[in-house]
Formats: C-alpha cells, sequence, structure tokens
C-alpha cells in the first residue's frame, strides 16, 4: 500500500486508433500522467501530443525510455508487433499495458510472462472491459448472489468471419466469461467453413495480423468448476453488427445481461410472459471521470493499474490472464481441428492449427490481405462465393 497516491509515469508506444484512446486516458486518470510518445510516423506523434500536450515525442522507443524512465509503457500496436515490441520494453524492467491479445500463441505469451517475472514487473492486457462499469455491476450481481447458483454464461461475437472474430472480439468475451465462472478447465469446439468442418486447407493467416486462424462460423462449449459452462459463438454475418456483442448470464434464479455500455438482471430464470421484465442494474462510475476526455473503461483500466502497483498485485486483466485467455483460443482452435475436448492448460504450446498441418504434411498457409475486407474477397473468391 506504500505508493498510494503516487502519480505514475506512462509512455504510449503506438500513436493511431489504440494509442489515442490508451493516451487519453492516462492523461486523464489523476493517479497516471503520459509523459512520453513514440511513433515512426510524425504526424500522428504531433497529433496526439498536441492534443495531450506532451512535448517529449520519439521515432525510437529505446532513447524514449532511456530518458523518460515511465513506470508504464502501453503498447497499442498491431498485434503481430505485441510479442517483439512487449520483450523490448520489459528488457527495461517497465511494467506494459499490451493490447489484446497479448500474443498470436502460447509460445510467446509464456516468453513474455517468464521475462516479466524474471524483471520483477507487472504486464496488462487492455481487456479494459472487464474492469468498466458494466461488467463491474455483473460481476458483482453473480458475487451477491442475485441469480441464485450460477450456472452458464453465453457469449455472441459481432460477426466478424469466425477465427479472426475469435481473436479480436472472443478475446474479449473470453475474459469476461474468466471474470463471472473463473478458470476454464477444458474447452470443446466445432469450426465451419463454408458449412462443412474445417480441413488442412482452411487454415489461414489472420487478417490484422492476428497469427493463424481457421473457422467462418465457430461455436465453442468452455467448462468450469462447480458445473458451470459457457458457450461462445463467433458466427460470420452477412454484415457486422454491434449490437450482437453481448453477454448472458443464467443462474438458478435469474439472468444477468451485459453490453459494454449497460447490465441488466431479469429476477427469473425461465420465460414466463407476464413477469418478463429486465431491470437495469447501478452502474458505479468514478467521480473523477469524464466522458468528454477518455472512454469509461480505458479510464478504470488506467485506474486499476495505478491501484495494483500501489499494493504490488496483478491487474484484473493481468498478462497471465491475459495468456489463459489465449490458451481457450488455441483450446478452441486445436479442438475444432483435431475433433476433441482440450484440457487447460494444453502442454503444448506451439500453435495447433500449425502442428495440425506439420502432422498432416500439409503446405503452410498461402499469403493473404492483411485488410479484413480485402482478406474477405480473398476468402469469397477461395471457397468459391465471389
Ligand atoms: N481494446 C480494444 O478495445 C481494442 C479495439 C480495437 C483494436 N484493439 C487492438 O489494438 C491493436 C491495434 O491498434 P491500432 O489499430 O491503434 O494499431 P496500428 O497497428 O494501426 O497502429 C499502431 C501504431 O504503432 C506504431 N508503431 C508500430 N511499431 C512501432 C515501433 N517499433 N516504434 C514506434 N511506433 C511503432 C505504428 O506506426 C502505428 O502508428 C490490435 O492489437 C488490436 O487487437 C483493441
Amino acid at each position: 500500500m506504500g505508493n498510494s497516491g503516487k502519480t505514475y509515469r506512462v509512455c504510449i508506444l503506438g500513436c493511431r486508433g489504440r494509442g489515442t484512446a490508451a493516451g487519453r486516458a492516462y492523461h486523464a486518470h489523476p493517479r497516471t500522467e503520459v509523459v512520453g510518445l513514440c511513433d515512426l510516423k510524425s504526424d500522428l506523434l504531433a497529433t496526439l501530443g498536441d492534443d495531450l500536450g506532451v512535448a517529449a515525442r520519439y521515432t525510437d522507443l529505446d532513447q524514449m525510455i532511456s530518458e523518460l524512465r515511465p513506470e508504464i509503457v502501453a503498447i497499442p500496436t498491431g498485434t503481430e508487433f505485441h510479442y517483439e515490441l512487449s520483450m523490448r520494453v520489459l528488457e527495461y524492467g517497465v511494467n506494459i499495458d499490451v493490447e489484446k491479445p497479448i500474443c498470436v500463441d502460447l509460445v510467446q505469451a509464456d516468453t513474455v510472462i517468464k521475462t516479466a517475472a524474471h524483471k520483477g514487473v507487472r504486464t496488462a492486457v487492455h481487456h479494459q472491459g472487464r474492469v468498466g462499469a458494466s461488467m463491474k455491476a455483473v460481476s458483482r450481481a453473480v458475487k451477491e448472489g442475485r441469480i441464485g447458483r450460477l450456472r452458464h454464461v453465453s457469449a455472441s461475437g459481432k460477426g466478424y468471419y469466425g477465427g479472426y472474430g475469435l481473436m479480436n472480439i472472443g478475446t474479449h468475451l473470453i475474459n469476461y466469461i474468466l471474470e463471472i465462472a473463473g478458470p476454464c478447465n477444458r474447452v470443446s469446439a466445432s469450426a465451419l467453413t463454408n458449412g462443412k468442418p474445417i480441413g488442412p486447407e482452411d487454415v489461414l493467416p489472420s487478417p490484422s495480423g492476428m497469427g493463424t486462424i481457421a473457422g467462418e462460423h465457430i461455436t465453442a462449449y468452455l467448462e468450469f468448476e462447480g458445473n458451470v459452462t459457457a458457450s461462445l459463438s463467433q458466427h460470420r454475418f452477412p454484415v457486422v453488427d454491434s449490437a450482437a456483442y453481448a453477454v448472458e448470464v443464467f443462474g438458478t434464479e435469474g439472468r444477468l445481461f451485459w453490453k459494454s455500455d449497460g447490465a441488466w438482471i431479469l429476477p427469473s430464470p425461465h420465460f414466463v410472459p407476464e413477469m418478463e421484465q429486465w431491470e437495469p442494474l447501478p452502474l458505479d462510475i468514478p467521480d473523477q471521470f469524464d466522458p468528454s476526455k477518455s472512454a469509461e473503461a480505458d479510464f478504470a483500466f488506467a485506474g486499476e493499474f495505478a491501484a495494483c502497483l500501489d499494493d504490488a498485485r496483478e491487474h484484473t486483466c493481468s498478462g497471465i490472464e491475459g495468456r489463459h485467455v489465449l490458451e481457450i483460443m488455441m483450446g478452441i482452435f486445436e479442438s475444432a481441428a483435431y475433433g476433441m475436448p482440450v484440457p487447460l492448460p494444453q502442454i503444448r504450446r506451439d500453435h495447433p492449427l500449425l502442428r495440425w498441418l506439420d502432422e498432416l504434411n500439409h503446405d503452410s498457409p498461402p499469403p493473404m490481405p492483411r485488410g479484413y475486407v480485402e482478406w474477405l474477397a480473398a476468402e469469397d473468391e477461395r471457397i468459391g462465393r465471389a
């Protein structure tokens, strides 16, 4: 508790969309201060630097860290750079906030976690919704027993191509499920491409540099302690629809519903038409939060980082939790490929889809465009749907 009240010095490494969100939140939070920015592109540095009033702008991350000695470096860059940049920053013995997903495979994630432990610093993965007001309200209601005994959690993505949706949006949804249900023991999944179970030819490089993926429609089933289960659907829709991004929690006496901007309770476990009425749960928003300055969950994430450094404990969205999320995502791909449930944590840490191709003596995945729209067009052509 010795550091309570201290203001932590933060650098932002990557100043595009997510760097702007992180920079604004660490700048707005009274317990954190943005002391420096780094990007390879000077126009992005100028825009964010002027917005936040930060004069210390760098194109070389080593120079920034050596000169400014920050306590936290945020790494909001494309996912293919998370591993390399996390390792470079950790070498300086600095705490990191890396965007989600933590890395593209478990070998990388294990190395990041081990290096952070060796250096005595914390890793946090930017799954900000878990510490946002609506997930806190849902989690509190479960812990207070307001829906009786927890039975099942159901979560849906936004309708991106399944494997990409899993790495991009499923990473947040699984992190919410972990908050509600605790660590996952076992996963099973089906992955369909063009209506058929995936074959090795359906293993592809992900859009947006998120590693290797497969499956247009993924449905996963997760098992937890106490007979609790969860289902996660990452199904491709004709048009991506953020309204589908939701979590429903089923208890023996009621149900809860989570959206990024609200939380509701139904004080009945079953459908009873005459009493079907969802009630909003109160949201606990900090007094210092100003919606014109940052997003609520990013602000909460910054405050949680200060609190966890004060108390020398892990962030609620720690790298260890982020790695477990990745274990579940890799378990989903493994189960879909091999047609078997996967106990967690898995012993094999290499990417299960690449292992599958290797064991089948199948060629490596073909190159694909990085941008999602171009990627989808190439995929639709590959499966004869263009
Ligand atoms: N948490 C969320 O809600 C959320 C939402 C969307 C995206 N994301 C995640 O954010 C990440 C992408 O964020 P983005 O779209 O802002 O990233 P981006 O890759 O478009 O931009 C990253 C910036 O970092 C800079 N950069 C890269 N390497 C650098 C280096 N070595 N030194 C200095 N600068 C460097 C680039 O020039 C670029 O401007 C992905 O991991 C994605 O999954 C998270």
